[in-house]
C-alpha cells in the first residue's frame, strides 16, 4: 500500500500530462521542459477514452505509443491511466441506460465527464475491454511505472438511483441480510408502515415526502461505495493478470466523503491522494494537514503518493485565488512533511480549451517566463536535494477514530441538532492537535490501536459492537481514551443503544447520559474551569467516574462536562460538550502529555506547525511551517544536526528552507 515504485527512486515529481490536448510538436517541447524541472513521473491518458477507442472496438493507440516512447526516451516514467473515468459520447449515446440518474429520477447527461452509472453492465464491459487492450499493449513498455485506474471514483457521481442500480442494491442487500426478515429488522420497518414483503418492492432512497428510512440511506451509501469499488476491482484484477508486478493505484480525493476509503485502501497497491486547498477556507492548512494525515493513515503509516494538487489557482471555487510567491513550495512540502513521497500536480500544462482552462498548471498559459514555472523548477531541484527523506515515516502516538458509516448515519436529516457536524468536530480536534504539534493518525474503530498512547473518538455516533469492545480493550491495556459527545449512541444498523447514552461505552466511561441538550444557535454555556461549551450539552450522571469539569450555568448547571474513569491499566475520559480554540487545545495537550506523548515542539508559537519523519535507522527530519497569511515558510531540518534549532532551513548543513 506504500508508494514505492522502483522506476522512480527519489521523490516522484510531475503531474497529469494531458498530451492529447496538444499537437505533437508541443510534446517535444514538453519533454525538454520536464527535464529542466526534474520531472520524473507523468500521469498519462486520464481523459482520453474517446481518442483511444474512437468507435466500439476501434482502438487507436498509435499516438499513445509515440507519447510513451518519447517520455521513456527522456527518462520520464508513466503512471498510465486506464481512461475509464469518462466514457466517450458514442458510448453514452448507444447506451442511454448507462447514464446516471438522480434521486428525483432525472437523467444526468454526457457532455462533461464521469457520466456513468456504477452498476451499468454496459459501462463495466466497455471499460474492461479498454483496460484489457491497454494492459496487453503496454505491460512491457519501458515507460510504464504504475497503473492509474479511472480517476477520483465518486468525485461527481458517487451514487445512482436508476433501475439498474435498484436491482444491484437489492442483490447487495440479499447478500447482507439473507432474507427479508433480516432486512426488515435492520431497517426498523415497523416504523411508518415500511414493512417489505417482496424484494422487488425495495428501491434506493429516492425522493420521498418526508425522511427516507435512515438505515436504508446508510445501506445505500455502503452499497454505492462497494459498487464503485467493484468497478475498480474489475480493472485492477485485469491489470494484475496482464501486467504483473506493476503497482495499481486509483487516486482518492481529499474532501470526498462518499467512499469508505478504509475499505478501498485495502484494495490498492499504492495509496494516492488528491488535495486542493480551499482558498477561502478559514484554516486552509489545517485542512491540508488533515487530508495528508488521512492519506498516510490509509497507507498504514507508510509513504503515500500525493497524486494531484495545484501549482496556483483552481477553476472550481467561487473565487479561484492564485497562490502568492512561495505558496507552491510550502503547500507541496507540507504534504511531504506528512508522509508523501511524491509531489504531483494537476496538471503539467494548463489547458487552452475546456472547463479547466482557468486551472493552473506547471507550465502556465504565460509559458516559462513566469512565477509558477520558476517555482516549479526550483522545487524540482529542491526535491532532488531532499531525496534522503524518501521512505522515512511519520510516527504518531495519537489516533482519531474515523468511520464512514458513522459519518453517513449522522449526517442525515432528523438528528437532534443541525449544528453538530461530525466532520467539523473531527477536523476541529485534529486541528487542535496540529496546532500543538502533536502528530496524529486517523484510525478505523476496529483497527489495532495498541501502537497508540492516546485514542480520541471526537464524533463516533455509530460504532459496531466490535469497535466498542476495541476501544474498551485499548483502555484496559493501558491506553488513554477521550470520547466526545454523542458518540457510541447507535449500533451498526443505526439503532439506538438503549439504557442511557453512550450505550457502547457507559461502563467504560462510568457515565450514564439521560438526555441530549443541544444548544440554540450561537449559544454557549459556562464551564466550572472557566471554559465554555457550545453547540451541544448532555444531561449526564456519573455512575463510576470522577467529574473534572461541570456546567456552571444553563439548564444543566451542576452536571458533568468532563469526566475521568480508570479502567484496567488505562484511563477513559468523556466530554459532553464541544470546546473551542485554546480550551480544546489545552485539554488535548494535557491528556497527551499525561499519556506520555511528546509534541514535536514543546511550546509552539501560534501559526507554527511541525512534523517529523524518521527512517528505521534513526535518521530523522523535522518539517516546521509557519502559516502567516503573507509569508509562509517551511523549513526542513535534519534531526540531531548541530545547526538544528538555530539555523532555519537552508542554512548549513540544512536540508531545505524558505
Ligand atoms: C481533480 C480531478 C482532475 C482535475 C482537478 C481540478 O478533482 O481529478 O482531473 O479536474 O480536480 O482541480
Amino acid at each position: 500500500m506504500a508508494f514505492d515504485i522502483p522506476a522512480v527512486p527519489g521523490f516522484a515529481f510531475g503531474g497529469d500530462y494531458s498530451a492529447e490536448q496538444w499537437p505533437e510538436p508541443v510534446w517535444v517541447e514538453d519533454v525538454g521542459l520536464m527535464k529542466t524541472a526534474g520531472v520524473n513521473l507523468a500521469t498519462v491518458g486520464v481523459f482520453s477514452w474517446a481518442l483511444l477507442e474512437t468507435a466500439p472496438g476501434r482502438y487507436e493507440f498509435d499516438w499513445l505509443d509515440r507519447l510513451l516512447d518519447l517520455l521513456a526516451g527522456h527518462g520520464v516514467a508513466v503512471d498510465l491511466a486506464t481512461a475509464t473515468a469518462s466514457p466517450p459520447p458514442w458510448f453514452s449515446h448507444a447506451h442511454p441506460e448507462s447514464l446516471p440518474v438522480g434521486p428525483t429520477g432525472t437523467t444526468i447527461w454526457y457532455g462533461s465527464r464521469q457520466a456513468y452509472c456504477p452498476s451499468s453492465p454496459a459501462y463495466r464491459t466497455a471499460a474492461a475491454r479498454l483496460v484489457e487492450q491497454l494492459a496487453t499493449r503496454y505491460a512491457g513498455h519501458p515507460a510504464l511505472a504504475m497503473w492509474h485506474v479511472n480517476n477520483e471514483y465518486g468525485c461527481h457521481i458517487s451514487r445512482c438511483w436508476c433501475d439498474i442500480s435498484a436491482a444491484a442494491f437489492r442483490d447487495w442487500l440479499r447478500n447482507r441480510y439473507g432474507d427479508l426478515a433480516g432486512l426488515n429488522a435492520a431497517w426498523g420497518t415497523s416504523f411508518w408502515s415500511q414493512r417489505y414483503t417482496d424484494w422487488e418492492q425495495i428501491i434506493p432512497p429516492r425522493d420521498t415526502p418526508s425522511y427516507p428510512n435512515p438505515t436504508q440511506q446508510l445501506d445505500f451509501h455502503r452499497f454505492s461505495s462497494d459498487e464503485l469499488l467493484a468497478c475498480f476491482r474489475v480493472e485492477r484484477d485485469l491489470l494484475h493478470r496482464l501486467s504483473p508486478g506493476v503497482p495499481v493505484t486509483t487516486n482518492f480525493l481529499g474532501g470526498l466523503w462518499d467512499l469508505d476509503y478504509w475499505a478501498w485502501a485495502r484494495e490498492v497497491d499504492v495509496v494516492s491522494m488528491d488535495h486542493y486547498l480551499i482558498a477561502e477556507h478559514p484554516q486552509p492548512y489545517a485542512d491540508l494537514a488533515f487530508v495528508a494525515d488521512l492519506a498516510r493513515s490509509l497507507a498504514g503509516g507508510r509513504p503515500w503518493a500525493l497524486m494531484e494538487h495545484a501549482t496556483s489557482a483552481v477553476n472550481w471555487q467561487p473565487r479561484n485565488l492564485a497562490k502568492p510567491p512561495g505558496r507552491l513550495r510550502r503547500d507541496s512540502l507540507a504534504h511531504v512533511a506528512r508522509g508523501a513521497d511524491s509531489v504531483l500536480y494537476f496538471q503539467w500544462r494548463a489547458s487552452k480549451a475546456g472547463a479547466e482552462k482557468w486551472h493552473s498548471g506547471m507550465v502556465p498559459h504565460a509559458g516559462t517566463d513566469s512565477k509558477v514555472w520558476q517555482e516549479v523548477v526550483a522545487l524540482g531541484a529542491e526535491l532532488g536535494a531532499l531525496a534522503e527523506v524518501v521512505g522515512s515515516e511519520v510516527v504518531a502516538d495519537v489516533a482519531i477514530l474515523l468511520d464512514w458509516s458513522s459519518l453517513w448515519a449522522q449526517r442525515q436529516p432528523s438528528q437532534p441538532s443541525v449544528d453538530l457536524d461530525p466532520l467539523a468536530v473531527i477536523k476541529g480536534w485534529h486541528a487542535a492537535l496540529t496546532e500543538a504539534t502533536i502528530t496524529c493518525d486517523l484510525a478505523h474503530p476496529e483497527s489495532d490501536l495498541r501502537r497508540y498512547r492516546l485514542v480520541l473518538a471526537p464524533a463516533l455516533y455509530l460504532v459496531s459492537d466490535a469497535g466498542a469492545a476495541n476501544l474498551t480493550g485499548f483502555v484496559a491495556g493501558g491506553g488513554t481514551a477521550l470520547v466526545g459527545p454523542y458518540s457510541g449512541v447507535v449500533d451498526d444498523n443505526d439503532h439506538v443503544r438503549l439504557g442511557g447514552y453512550p450505550g457502547a461505552w457507559r461502563d467504560l466511561l462510568g457515565v450514564r447520559v439521560q438526555e441530549h441538550f443541544p444548544l440554540p444557535a450561537g449559544a454557549r454555556v459556562a464551564l466550572t474551569d472557566g471554559g465554555a461549551g457550545s453547540v451541544w450539552t448532555e444531561l449526564a450522571v456519573p455512575t463510576d467516574a470522577e467529574v473534572l469539569t461541570g456546567y456552571a450555568d444553563g439548564p444543566l448547571a451542576g452536571s458533568p462536562a468532563l469526566t475521568r474513569r480508570a479502567h484496567g491499566a488505562g484511563t477513559a475520559y468523556y466530554l459532553t460538550t464541544l470546546l473551542a480554540g485554546a480550551h480544546l487545545r489545552d485539554l488535548l495537550t494535557r491528556l497527551a502529555r499525561d499519556a506520555g506523548v511528546t509534541p514535536v515542539l514543546p511550546d509552539p508559537p501560534e501559526g507554527v506547525t511541525a512534523v517529523q519523519r524518521r527512517h528505521p535507522d534513526g535518521r530523522g527530519y523535522t518539517f516546521i511551517a509557519t502559516d502567516g497569511p503573507t509569508a509562509p515558510t517551511l523549513t526542513v531540518r535534519r534531526d540531531g544536526d548541530p545547526a538544528a534549532g538555530t539555523a532555519p532551513v537552508g542554512a548549513a548543513p540544512p536540508v531545505a528552507s524558505a
